[in-house]
């Protein structure tokens, strides 16, 4: 019999709890009592039993009801006790979810059944539940890559993240610049204390300051309480102040001292207070850019710009493409509760021919739909919906016009890379192999890349 498992049982007769609980107890069980139904409930969350046996007939609450209280709150395992069983009642305490069923007068040998058949399955329960949990956090942190520059970003990352130094992301929207500046904080020091995200763009510029370093009471009107702002909430743990390119002058100032000194002034005091915080930054502007243009202080920019990690967009790692299409498929089904799917060649080759404004959040959300909707077990390209046209349309400026030639010998050249099969390169781009060969011809490629 398993030591360690806590086993409560009701019944308002005490006899019956106690020879119960005795035999339970020599098997090496912690084991409650309690013969009044009204104070089940609150038993049960103050002692967490595993196992809770339930008389059916009882003063004030009957078994039943207090079985579907139990079922409703927590899924403890239950198991009913009676004198009277018709059949009714025990099928109707199955359909409300009882584990099992115990017919009074018993014989000792009956709970031995009962309580092995329970913590086999408990186990089980338990077993699944932990999985659960651990495959939900692994999805939450993880970064599918099969990209040489983004594993060599996440070596470097890993290796700057113990130290305090302040890190900067640069990538377009989508590309995992958040889940990038987790990662550096799991990987450091600091991996348990509070990781605080802020979006810089997201808050009005008059109201940046006291979010980030605090007031006092009365330090504007509408100041009515102290407030402790987000640097401090981030104490022994990493900021990460996502969007930097949209804070305002002051603000830039401001944030300067801050990485500078490690002290914070909040709006309205005139104490500066220590903070034990490391900074992470990220933009997808240009801030050498806007350093030129006049829009970011130098200063700050060099500060920052002390560790900057680039991430590249999608388009310039589409070998990803698959492993990221498989793992979304796996999270969206696990999500919603659907099972996992496959994916058509020429869904996959139609995702690997698109340029993907919205990078990787835009893949993800594409394939979560269309493991929602799609109606067979495979996902095809009629389930893949793409908006290339408004997308490219904002997404191109004039820098990116290419000739025509040059973009087809990109794309030649990207399709053998990815394919090192000229038949394969040939469907993909949609070209027949005579023709790919000739264009290869044309413009100098070599098969092999
Ligand atoms: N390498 C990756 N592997 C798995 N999922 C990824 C990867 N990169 C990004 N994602 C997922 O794509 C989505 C967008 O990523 P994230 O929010 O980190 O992007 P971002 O660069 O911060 O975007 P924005 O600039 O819009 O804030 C998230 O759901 C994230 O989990
Ligand atoms: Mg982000």
């Amino acid at each position: 019999m398993r030591r360690g498992y806590k086993v409560l049982i009701v019944d308002d007769d005490r006899a019956i709890g106690e020879v119960l609980a005795e035999y339970m107890h020599k098997k090496g069980l912690t084991v409650f009592t309690e013969t009044d139904p009204r104070k089940v409930m609150t038993k049960v969350e103050t002692v967490i039993p595993d196992i809770v046996f339930l008389d059916v007939r009882m003063p004030h609450i009957d078994g039943m009801t207090l079985l579907r209280q139990l079922k409703k709150e927590k899924n403890i395992y239950t198991v009913m006790m009676t004198a009277f069983a018709t059949m009714e009642n025990i099928i109707e305490a199955f359909r409300e979810g009882v584990d099992d069923y115990l017919l009074k007068p018993f014989k000792l040998n009956d709970i031995d059944i009962i309580l092995n058949r329970a913590f086999n399955i408990i186990n089980l329960r338990n077993a699944y539940n932990s999985l659960k949990e651990e495959i939900e956090t692994i999805h939450e942190e993880q970064i599918i890559t099969q990209n040489e520059r983004v594993l060599k970003i996440l070596e470097d990352a890993k290796r700057v993240a113990p130290l305090d130094v302040t890190v900067i992301i640069y990538g377009e929207s989508g590309t995992g610049k958040d889940l990038l500046a987790k990662y550096i904080h799991h990987h450091s020091r600091r991996k348990d204390g509070p990781f605080i995200p802020v979006n810089l763009g997201a808050i009005p510029h008059e109201l940046a300051e006291s979010e980030l370093f605090g007031h006092e009471r009365g330090a504007f009107t509408g100041a009515v309480e102290e407030k402790m702002g987000l640097f401090r909430s981030a104490e022994k743990g990493t900021i990460f102040l996502d969007e930097i390119g949209e804070a305002s002058p002051g603000l830039q100032v401001k944030l300067l001292r801050v990485i500078e000194t490690r002290r914070i002034l909040p709006v309205g005091s005139g104490k500066e207070l220590p903070v034990d915080v490391r900074i992470i930054a990220a933009t997808n502007r240009n801030l050498e850019e806007e350093v030129k243009t006049g829009n970011f202080r130098e200063d700050l920019f060099f500060r920052l710009n002390t560790v900057p990690f680039y991430l590249p967009p999608l388009r310039e790692r589409l070998e990803d493409i698959p492993l990221l299409v498989e793992y979304f498929i796996k999270k969206a089904a696990l999500t919603h509760g659907v099972p996992e799917k496959k994916i058509s060649k020429q869904a996959l080759s139609k995702l690997m021919s698109y340029n993907w404004p919205g990078n990787i959040r835009e893949l993800r959300y594409i394939i979560e739909r269309a493991v929602i909707l799609s109606k067979g077990e495979t996902i095809t390209e009629e389930d893949i919906e793409l908006h290339p046209i408004e997308k490219q349309e904002k997404k191109q400026s004039n820098e990116e016009l290419k000739p025509l030639v040059e973009l087809e010998k990109d794309a030649i050249e990207k399709a053998l890379k990815l394919y090192k099969n000229k038949k394969e390169a040939a469907r993909v781009l949609g070209i027949d192999p005579s023709t790919l060969y000739r264009k290869m011809k044309r413009y100098g490629i070599k098969e092999e890349l």
